[in-house]
């Protein structure tokens, strides 16, 4: 036992339930470790998936407003091995996606053992193992062992919720909007919604069509592009674009061709960033705003677009222009983040701020058996890509090691489970 871990470790392993996994452990139930689980299993690779929620999906289940819908078509979101059914509609709804998904988890065998949120994991050099500790839901600690750690907690784990001043004494109500479901408790009131990106834009749009009154805070620069450009998605333009052209060619193009079919987005407060959308995806993350409807909307005065916030009173909200707007709720659309550095105790493959440090397409393998999946800022296609690549990588060593017949053994497991 004692050249398996450190020996000071070792009451710590036996204090908490120990599992060994025959295979890798996949942290994360969303689509992305849905994606590499369905993939190892048609490698053969048995595997473990662990979610902290009581669902697959937690963020498209738990996490999002009604009315959403996948913002690109549907031949860019499904994911590896198994296509949307034919009678999707090109952008399916959040309810046809998760459906989906379930059908996916059956159709690959895939059951995560739910409630067990991974508290901490790290790779223990003396044995050459992963050591993955979760607590569940009724508080009861386990450890997991395995060979392979595959991180697919997601870009959006955790909700980012900023600090302003004098929120505290708003008096009304504040939610994030992964807590927003429709505008229908907002009829006839002042709503606040702080944020212009994708979210920001559809809640403002949303509260609209359901007789509230928004003001969306626009602190800073934002490329609005429309979903579609002459009945052919804008997303797809620019892959095909990209085949042939360089990028800052594809964002001028995207540019004029977005001032055609939407006009002057400047007029109306939305000021463009200096860098093209693309390369201010591809550098920076940020996603351009793909309009469903909202602009319209700010054209017709329906959503009031306000520029930064100085402070926050009771029942009212100072600008920066020093303006003051009197309001009854405030929907923070004010963005997500990864929670990777809260419980993986690494710091080579991964940065500070929960992303690999590679850029894509390198960002899906460490060392040590250390995996990402889904976080390419590539949304569910780039998933899907990392997916493919990790069952594979660990697929070719799993045979080669099977075919020799090489048992693994180890010095104490008190149970074993894998999903094969
Ligand atoms: C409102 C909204 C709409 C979106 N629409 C689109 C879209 O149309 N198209 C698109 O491509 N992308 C979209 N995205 C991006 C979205 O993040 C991806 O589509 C997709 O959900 C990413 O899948 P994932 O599995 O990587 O992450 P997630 O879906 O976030 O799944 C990660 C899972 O890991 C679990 N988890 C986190 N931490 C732990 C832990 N410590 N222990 C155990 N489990 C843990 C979570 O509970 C969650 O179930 C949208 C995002 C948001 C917020
Ligand atoms: N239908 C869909 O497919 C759909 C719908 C919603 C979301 N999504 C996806 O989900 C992900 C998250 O999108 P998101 O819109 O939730 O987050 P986001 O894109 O990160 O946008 C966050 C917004 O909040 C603003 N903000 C943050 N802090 C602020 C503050 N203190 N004061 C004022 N503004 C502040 C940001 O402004 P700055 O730019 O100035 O920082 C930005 O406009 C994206 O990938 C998005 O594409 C997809």
């Amino acid at each position: 036992m004692e050249n398996l871990f450190q020996l000071g470790d070792y009451e710590d392993f036996f204090s908490r339930r120990c599992i060994w996994v025959n295979g890798p452990v996949i942290v994360g139930a969303g689509p992305s470790g849905l994606a590499t689980a369905a993939c190892l299993r048609e490698e053969g690779v048995p595997f473990v998936v662990l979610e902290r929620a009581n669902c697959i999906a937690s963020l498209w289940q738990k996490r999002t407003y009604d009315r959403l819908k996948l913002h690109l078509p549907k031949q860019f979101c499904q994911l590896p091995k198994l296509p949307f059914p034919e009678d999707f509609p090109e952008y399916p709804t959040k309810r046809q996606f998760i459906e989906y998904l379930e059908s996916y988890a059956k159709h690959f065998e895939i059951n995560p053992k739910f409630n067990e949120c991974v508290q901490s994991a790290r790779y223990d050099e003396t044995s050459g193992l992963w050591r993955v500790k979760t607590v569940s839901s009724t508080r009861n600690e386990v450890e997991y062992i395995c060979r392979w750690l595959v991180v697919a907690t997601g870009e959006n784990a955790e909700c980012v919720t900023p600090d302003i001043q004098g929120l505290a004494d708003f008096g009304g109500q504040v939610m994030h909007a992964c807590e927003y479901k429709s505008g229908e408790k907002f009829k006839g009131k002042k709503v606040l919604v702080v944020g212009c990106g994708n979210s920001g834009m559809e809640v403002s749009l949303d509260l609209c069509n359901h007789n509230a009154n928004p003001a969306m805070v626009v602190r800073s620069a934002v490329h609005v592009l429309p979903r579609e450009i002459c009945g052919k998605s804008t997303f797809e333009l620019a892959v095909m674009m990209m085949k042939w052209l360089p990028l800052w060619l594809v964002d001028k193009l995207m540019l004029i061709m977005a001032w055609f079919v939407l006009g002057n987005t400047e007029s109306y407060g939305l000021k463009r960033p200096s860098m093209g959308p693309l390369q201010l995806k591809n550098t920076m993350g940020k996603t351009p705003v793909l309009d469903i409807g909202a602009l319209e909307k700010i054209r017709s005065g329906n959503i009031q677009v306000v520029p930064g916030i100085k402070r926050f009173s009771c029942g009212q909200v100072e600008l920066v222009n020093g303006q003051k707007l009197d309001i009854d709720s405030v929907v923070l659309a004010t963005g997500y983040r990864s929670n990777v550095p809260s419980w993986l105790q690494e710091s080579e493959f991964f940065s500070k701020n929960g992303f690999p440090k590679a850029p894509f397409p390198h960002g899906w393998r460490g060392k040590a058996g250390l995996y990402a999946v889904g976080f390419t800022k590539r949304g569910l296609s780039g998933a899907s890509s990392d997916a493919m690549r990790i069952a594979q990588d660990i697929g070719n060593v799993w045979k080669q090691e099977t075919k020799q017949k090489k048992t693994t053994t180890t010095a104490c497991h008190r149970r074993c489970i894998s999903q094969l």
